[in-house]
């Protein structure tokens, strides 16, 4: 079996730094050895921002770029965008039906992005169906693996799970997916929130100035009972310390950092100053080639409607072998006997 990634994101701003940690890294890594497409979820977007149109329509240029700034590479991995693929909404219909609506109330991540946006009983049904949409967008794609940050794993659950049931009921059609989430877990916002979010105020972009970046983290939380430098501090639940985890090329050095913020004695600002300059080292370069790119909309643009074109023709591959296992159009043929499960 080839081994196929599909992952994807919704345009609904640029992408930060959480969006790295939790899946960029890994599709970057993994492009050269799985077949992999990247999807820009304008569909899934509307689901919390319907009332957005033209942010969502901006967006999507504004993630493309973040996509080949960081550096997936659009002659091996292949970038959709999810509104070009007509095939993935015909998908959802049929899944809607193999899946519960207590099912969906249950989904950890939608309960939390729920209260979050403050939907409670308004919750538009687009929203509450949206990893049933997901699952369509993965099983189109036969993807056998899905990176994805720590908040995505019950998606990806859910999207195995329709797939069991569909190959249980119409026949075997579909690749049940896994996920792949990184050993870091998520990435704390800045204000030490449990996650960085487009959305919470609490992010650093990929495309920010050098200069937002150093102000971002000066004014980054840090341990509340480190007042003075020699004060001994905590480590754990430290944004700037999580941010060093992740970014610092040099864990020895970090380690040494901690070790000596824990006994007291280094000050925030010190630790700080360093996650600056670690920050400007990983951002710097891909700035440069956001900036380089953006210069060219047209070769961008491109890059988008190829790459839409080769994942309309896998979609629409799995959604015939879809609807010729459940019979859907062929009300002109005889009816064959019933499948015994
Ligand atoms: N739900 C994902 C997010 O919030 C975006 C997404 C859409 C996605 N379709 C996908 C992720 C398919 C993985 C696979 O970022």
């Amino acid at each position: 079996m080839t081994k196929t990634i599909l992952t994807g994101d919704r345009p609904t701003g640029p992408l930060h730094l959480g969006h790295y940690v939790g899946s960029l890294e890994s599709r970057v890594r993994l492009q050269h050895t799985y077949d992999t497409y990247v999807l820009i979820a304008d569909l899934q977007a509307l689901t919390d921002h319907a009332e957005a149109p033209e942010l969502i329509r901006r967006s999507v240029l504004e993630v493309a770029l973040d996509y080949l700034a960081v550096g997936i590479d659009p002659g091996v991995a292949t970038i959709v965008v999810q509104s070009g693929v007509p095939e993935l909404a015909e998908l959802a219909t049929y899944y809607l039906n193999l899946v519960s609506v207590a099912r969906l109330q249950r989904n950890p991540t939608v309960k939390e992005e729920m209260r979050q946006k403050g939907f409670d009983a308004d919750v538009p049904a687009g929203f509450l169906v949206y990893p049933v949409s997901q699952a369509a967008d993965i099983t189109a794609f036969r993807a056998t693996l899905v990176p994805v940050g720590d908040d995505q794993r019950p998606m990806i659950e859910l999207a195995a799970e329709i797939a069991r049931r569909f190959n249980r009921v119409y026949g075997p059609v579909l690749v049940e997916p896994e996920a792949l989430v990184p050993p870091v877990g998520r990435l704390p916002g800045t204000d030490g929130g449990g996650k960085m979010g487009k959305s919470l105020g609490n992010a650093i972009f990929l495309s920010d100035p050098a200069d937002v970046v150093v102000e971002k983290v000066r004014g980054m939380f840090t341990d509340p009972g480190h007042v003075r430098a020699s004060d001994p501090g905590r480590v754990e639940g430290n944004p700037v310390f999580a941010y060093l985890d992740a970014f610092d090329r040099d864990p020895a050095a970090v380690d040494a950092l901690k070790a000596r913020y824990r006994a007291g004695g280094l000050g925030d600002v010190a630790v700080k100053r360093r996650l600056i300059d670690v920050l400007d080292a990983f951002l710097a370069p891909i700035r440069a080639r956001r900036a380089e790119l953006a210069a060219d909309p047209a070769r961008v643009a491109d890059v988008l409607r190829a790459g839409t074109a080769r994942g309309r023709a896998v979609a629409a591959r799995t959604l015939a072998d879809v609807r010729a296992a459940m019979g859907i159009g062929q009300w002109d043929a005889p009816v064959p006997e019933p499948r015994s499960t």
